[in-house]
């Protein structure tokens, strides 16, 4: 079965071709950064236009570079929940229009699903049940899944996801937008034991997050050494920093793992591409011999081959949704509806 599927949940419009799952015929993405890179962050208003006036582009290259017309696709995924309103409803609309006219099943799926799905097409040999760490700018979950379909979350960020918490950090230190990425770059050489940071632990809920104290905690530290005429020494206040955050992220999963008898680890989520996360994981799951699933970098960030790995699944469970389809802000990953 081939899916279209389309992805505009944020701040790249995308489109993919992709066979039963894991076989990926083409993935094409439209970037925004360049344009919201001067705000220092994603432009809700700027997204939507830009959505708008790529998208129509994007499917038809999609289409091109996987030798496809219509006539070759079996059903158009969308994501369609959680995400920037006015950035879903483009894509929504448009996957709506496509399967109206072509008669084609529509297929909406849940944006943090298809984070996990791209690990089907990294790692074709992989199955649920597992257990994901799931960490994206806006969400940080421990996930079980029991089935391509049926979710249950273990463990959640009471406050900030880890990306978001990345991400204002490094707008503090003054990197450029995408902020995780530059201060994971830029801290490769760092210290990480050169600068303390809180680690937060939230009580009464064993595998919750909670981000927001660590990230004040950076801000103050840059803004008091501001008002001090102190200087900051970056790459090692960044290593410092993501260790701190990653040692909450591996040591609640690790622990979830453990308690649940999970031996296989899936992380997801534009977070997943942080070096110290992936090198964490790889040392935690060598040691417990435990089976240990990453993206690889290109599917780690928002891209259309996962919505078409997870579309595929969801397709196959039933679930399609008819013109009165809507885009969510907001929807809990274990749920399903529009
Ligand atoms: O999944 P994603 O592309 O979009 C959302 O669904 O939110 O995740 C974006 C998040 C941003 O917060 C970005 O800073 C972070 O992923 N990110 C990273 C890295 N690459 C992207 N954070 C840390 N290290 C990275 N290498
Ligand atoms: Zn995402």
């Amino acid at each position: 079965m081939k899916i279209l599927a389309i992805e505009s949940s944020c701040d790249e419009t995308a489109a993919a071709v992709v066979e039963d799952g894991r076989k990926v015929h083409s993935n094409i993405i439209a970037s925004q950064v360049k344009e919201h890179i001067i705000y220092g962050g994603v432009v809700p208003e700027i997204a939507s236009r830009m959505h708008i006036e790529a998208i129509s582009g994007v499917v038809s290259q999609a289409l091109d570079t996987a030798d496809c017309t219509y006539a070759d696709i079996d059903g158009i995924a969308v994501t369609y929940a959680p995400g920037l309103i006015g950035a879903l409803l483009v894509g929504v609309n448009f996957a709506k229009g496509l399967a109206l006219s072509s008669g084609l099943p529509l297929i909406p799926v849940h944006h943090l699903r298809s984070h996990i799905a791209a690990n089907y097409i990294s790692h074709p040999e992989l199955e649920p049940p597992f257990l994901s760490l799931v960490v994206s700018g806006g969400h940080s979950h421990i996930v079980e899944i029991k089935s391509y379909t049926d979710f249950n979350i273990v463990g959640q960020t009471h406050d900030d996801a880890a990306g978001e918490c990345m991400d204002k950090a490094a707008r503090a230190l003054d990197l450029p937008y995408p902020g995780g990425l530059n201060l994971d770059k830029i801290s490769v050489d760092g210290d990480p034991r050169a600068y303390d940071f809180p680690h937060p632990k939230v009580t009464g809920s064993t595998y919750d997050f909670s981000f927001s104290g660590l990230k004040t905690a950076a801000v103050n530290k840059i803004h008091n050494a501001g008002q001090k005429g102190e200087s900051i020494n970056i790459p090692d206040f960044g290593a410092s920093y993501i260790n701190a955050v990653v040692d909450c992220l591996a040591g609640n999963t690790q622990l979830a793992a453990k308690d649940l008898g999970y031996t296989k680890i899936v992380l997801a989520g534009g977070v997943s591409a942080n070096s110290v996360l992936r090198r964490r994981f790889t040392d935690i799951c060598r040691k417990s011999s435990w089976d240990l699933f990453m993206p690889e970098l290109s599917l780690c960030g928002d891209n259309a081959a996962m919505v078409g790995a997870q579309g595929f699944y969801e397709f196959s469970a039933g679930n399609t949704a008819d013109m009165s389809l809507n885009a969510r802000a907001s929807l809990s990953i274990d749920k399903y509806g529009f």
